[in-house]
């Protein structure tokens, strides 16, 4: 049977997933949306579009969420960007009740579902929904690292002029100015970074894959990222539904300090093994001293959020 992915959201990132997604034919899918029209537009604009790709997705746009019933996956997009005026705390409260709400909807049609968040802040939307399904918490994980990830290898690509496919690298962390890239493990072509770029232009290349959704902000005004966000998710959802077992840093539980990172019971980017469970292993990477104090230091600032979210009022977390 073909395998069904609800996303919910069809603004940028949304429909643009859809896009990523019906190239590839081998899944049906249903974009979710409150704004009447919208989600039925861009659907059948995408449907229209498949015999000229050659392709056999389904594409249903809708308001309710009947259609959405039986997803193999669902992908929270909804939420509001931060707007002039509007502090870090009443974003993280107008997000989590979204997320809560969606969360909330979406179990009630799909009670089997992989839930995937891309809602910011990602690592604190993530504990809502985990809280709000009930799922255990490798049914329920984040988009981020990939994205963080391919800024930077999308950087040191620039600076170098070697492909794509010669970088490996991994950005941890909270998905916020204080990712961690594992410079110590990044490789161009088998080649360790540090023997090609010199320290102060790596740190330069660092600085901008952190701030990279910065960048785009500031660049479209009206708006964030969505073609890397929405690419990122597809590479997550590929893994699952294909189980490709293929290791992605994603925002991730770490339950009992699971992965032996030293972080316990908080969603955080790490390096995790996907398949058709969803996370299936939080995979270890030997980290430098450095690399383990910036991820500590990242993994206070997510704590800060959730903990923030407990003291609301009414709270959003118990
Ligand atoms: C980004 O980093 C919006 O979180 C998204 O571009």
């Amino acid at each position: 049977m073909r395998k069904k992915v609800t996303i919910v959201g069809a603004g940028q990132t949304g429909a643009t997933l859809a896009h990523w997604l019906a190239q590839r034919g081998d899944v049906d899918i249903v974009l979710y949306d409150i704004v009447e029209g919208m989600p039925q537009g861009k659907a059948l604009d995408l449907l229209e579009a498949m015999p000229v790709i050659g392709s056999d997705a389904k594409i249903t746009g809708t308001n309710g969420w009947d259609e959405t019933a039986d997803s193999d996956i669902v992908v929270i997009t909804s939420g509001l960007p931060r707007k002039p005026g509007m502090s870090r705390d009443d974003l993280l409260k107008i997000n989590a009740g979204i997320v809560r709400d969606v969360t909330r909807a979406v179990v009630a049609k799909s009670p089997n579902t992989i839930l995937m968040l891309l809602t910011n802040p990602l690592d604190a939307m993530c504990h809502i929904a985990l809280h709000e399904s009930g799922f255990p918490a490798n049914r329920v994980f984040g988009q981020a690292g990939i994205l963080d990830t391919a800024r930077f290898r999308a950087f040191l690509a620039m600076e170098t002029g070697v492909s794509v496919a010669e970088i490996n690298a991994f950005v941890l962390g909270g998905h916020g100015d204080d990712m961690v890239p594992l410079i110590g493990s990044t490789q161009i072509g088998g080649v360790p970074v540090s023997k090609l770029i010199p320290a102060d232009r790596l740190e330069q290349i660092v600085d901008r894959a952190r701030k990279g959704g910065g960048e785009i902000v500031g660049l479209l005004k009206t708006g964030s990222a969505f073609y890397a966000p929405s690419a990122a998710l597809a590479q997550m959802i590929d893994s699952v539904l294909n189980d490709r077992k293929r290791v992605l840093p994603c925002a991730v539980y770490t339950g009992n300090n699971e992965g032996g990172y030293g972080v316990s019971n908080l969603y955080l980017g790490l390096p995790a093994k996907l398949g058709a469970n969803g996370v299936e292993q939080i995979v270890s990477i030997d980290l430098t001293d450095t690399e383990k104090e910036a991820l500590q230091k990242s993994a206070a600032s997510v704590s800060e959020l959730v903990a923030a979210l407990k003291g609301f009022d009414p709270p959003m977390l118990p």
